[in-house]
């Protein structure tokens, strides 16, 4: 099953997709977590993309692209995987339309959380995130058994450096410029299916598994 997660920054395409992963036992693929693991390895590819990210402007198409085409190609990827924070332009999306046909094959379903921004500052303000394993967790909505250390592997959680509210207004505004139209396009591809992703974590899980079937 190839999946692809669509959504405003916070609207919680990461948490869905990480809980998508281990039901379906496919892996989960997020060009967000691998530029932030890049930039923690002081790469090349993480001192480019930080530039950006800081700023709250999408990464440029090519540094992402060919990253992710490698990425579905390797074994583990085979019986399927999810996408998270890829495709965010209609360049990106198309490039990925055409990797896919050249191997015969397609995206399955792209699932738009949608999440109005008025709630989006709310969340990103109250969302930590632990340096050591990447995992996610809100203040209010998902907290830690222990304040400020992270229950899957004792590691420090932080406030994202994007997640600050004039970079979340900034990234707001470049979703709606540039990812939003990907809603027409997969539209148009007969594959989006939409759930509202105000409901409680575990009610938006039941919504996609509703989609994808048990
Ligand atoms: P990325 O990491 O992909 O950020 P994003 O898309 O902005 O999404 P987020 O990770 O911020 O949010 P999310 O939707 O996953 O929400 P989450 O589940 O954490 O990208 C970061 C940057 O990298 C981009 O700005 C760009 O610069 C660059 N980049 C990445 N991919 C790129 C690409 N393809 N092209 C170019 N540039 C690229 O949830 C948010 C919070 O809400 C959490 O605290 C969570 O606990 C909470 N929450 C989740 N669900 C609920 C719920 N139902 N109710 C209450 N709280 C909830």
């Amino acid at each position: 099953m190839k999946i692809i997660m669509l959504g405003a920054p916070g609207a919680g395409k990461g948490t869905q997709a990480k809980m998508i992963a281990d039901k379906y036992n496919i892996p989960h693929i997020s060009t967000g977590d691998i530029f932030r693991a890049n930039i923690k390895g002081g790469t090349e590819l993480g001192k480019k993309a930080k530039t950006y990210m800081d700023q709250g402007l999408l990464v440029p198409d090519e540094l992402v692209v060919d990253l992710v085409v490698d990425r579905i190609g390797q074994d583990d990827a085979k019986n399927g995987y999810v996408l998270d924070g890829f495709p965010r332009t209609i360049p990106q999306a198309e490039a990925l339309t055409a990797a896919l046909n050249k191997i015969g094959d397609k995206v399955d379903f792209a699932i738009d959380v949608d999440v109005p921004d008025s709630n989006i500052i709310d969340r990103m303000a109250g969302r930590r995130a632990c340096v050591s394993c990447g995992g996610t967790y809100h203040i209010k909505f998902n907290p830690t058994k222990v304040e400020n250390v992270c229950d899957a592997c004792g590691g420090e959680l932080i406030l994202r450096d994007d997640d600050k509210p004039e970079t979340v207004q900034k990234r707001l505004t470049v979703y709606h410029e540039q990812t939003q139209p990907l809603i027409d396009y997969y539209t148009k591809e007969q594959i989006l299916k939409s759930v509202d992703g105000t409901k409680d974590m575990s009610e938006v899980f039941q919504a996609i598994v509703d989609i994808l079937g048990e």
